[in-house]
């Protein structure tokens, strides 16, 4: 338990069990309508689902909604879910969830008034706190997290290695040396100045919106996947900030990725050692390039030993993400806030 949440006392606990249980009964008097048919209420105060539990989207993430029809999460593997953006739901929704982007360009405003009391909300962002602002706003708030950090509550890679179900494909054909896609380039990210470096000494073809070269969805993998190495720099190192750029550009596309990004203890947490470079590892970005140019045909082969037994997997539908608030609920504290959620997002 990080110190930045905050778990409510004992006695602050009975307290609130008992102003539920009045709650509980005046509400049940006042309405007709039946709105706790999601979950009964137990001794403890925690909503105990005995049927299907609701989860909320408040807004959709980058305001592309998606089609909710049919019993969506039962795609996913998780029974018993209901996705809803239907905000009249507020008031009996079992879990709310609010992403952060829309709060923090203010299009989006949380609806604190309305909120029932004791009523779970999760906050949810999968952005790294460089380009994550105005998180003093909300303390007090929020129930869960649910980020890439692997202290999240519900924690939400943006990809992983799972047990291969089929044979693997064989390794592209490669006869090019290195690639990068890029669509913001700042010359003063640590990634700009790491590329600018290793260009002086090996042939880095780049792509993306920023070299006037983007590239389209389906054009991605096969344009990548003749390359020997992919630069999956992210744009700012951060704890388990591990983008995309990893799982889909480099590892989908069978490109060894040369990672510049939180320390290499992090990626092998979530990678075999060997299956990828990290510019870490060497001394200057001169010796990485050596390095890099040295590598024969069969050492270049044990990057990808673990393709035998493992497959990549990603996560990119927002509709998966919330499902799998209701496959962690069971497990999810209890009684807790972000007092801070500034200081958790931003903790090493
Ligand atoms: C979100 O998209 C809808 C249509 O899909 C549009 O009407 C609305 O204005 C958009 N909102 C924002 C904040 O961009
Ligand atoms: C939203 O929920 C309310 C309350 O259950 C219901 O009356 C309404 O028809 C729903 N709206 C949509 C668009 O489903
Ligand atoms: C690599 O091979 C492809 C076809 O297999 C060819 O079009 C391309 O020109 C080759 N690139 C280099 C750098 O040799
Ligand atoms: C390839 O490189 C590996 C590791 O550096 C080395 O042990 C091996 O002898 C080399 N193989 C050939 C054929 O050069």
């Amino acid at each position: 338990m990080s110190a930045y949440r905050l778990l409510f006392s004992h006695q602050a606990m009975v307290g609130m069990v008992l102003l539920i249980a009045l709650w509980l009964l005046i509400a049940h008097f006042l309405s007709s309508s039946r709105p706790w048919d999601t979950g009964i209420w137990s001794l403890s105060g925690v909503l105990q689902p005995h049927s299907k539990l609701t989860v909320l989207i408040w807004h959709w993430p980058f305001n592309k909604s998606l089609p909710l029809d049919g019993d969506v999460c039962a795609r996913y593997g998780v029974a018993d879910c209901w996705l809803s953006t239907n905000r009249s739901l507020l008031h009996r929704a079992n879990v709310v969830v609010f992403h952060h982007h829309e709060l923090q360009s203010g299009a989006v405003r949380l609806p604190l008034a309305k909120r029932p009391p004791g009523q779970p909300w999760v906050w949810t962002n999968l952005e790294s706190p460089s380009n994550t602002h105005g998180l003093s706003r909300y303390r007090n708030i929020f129930t869960w997290v649910m980020s890439y950090r692997r202290d999240s509550d519900i924690f939400v890679p943006y990809g992983e290695l799972v047990p291969r179900a089929g044979p693997d494909l064989p390794v592209p054909a490669k006869n090019r040396t290195a690639a990068w896609v890029i669509s913001n380039y700042r010359r003063t990210q640590k990634r700009a100045l790491v590329y600018s470096q290793l260009s002086k000494y090996l042939l880095i073809d780049v792509f993306g919106r920023a070299s006037r070269k983007p590239l389209c969805a389906g054009c991605l993998l096969p344009t990548l996947a003749p390359y020997r190495f992919y630069l999956a720099f992210e744009n700012s190192q951060h704890p388990d900030y591990i983008t995309e750029k990893l799982w889909r550009n480099a590892l989908s596309a069978g490109v060894v990725p040369v990672v510049l990004g939180p320390p290499r203890a992090t990626y092998e947490a979530f990678l075999p050692a060997d299956s990828f470079v990290h510019v870490d590892d060497f001394g200057s970005v001169r010796d990485l390039a050596t390095f890099l140019k040295s590598v024969n045909a069969s050492h270049y082969q044990r990057f990808f030993a673990w393709r035998k037994r493992l497959a990549v997997r990603l996560y990119s539908d927002w509709r998966e993400r919330f499902c799998g608030v209701c496959a962690r609920y069971p497990h999810l504290p209890q009684g807790q806030v972000y007092r801070d959620l500034e200081a958790w997002f931003k903790s090493q």
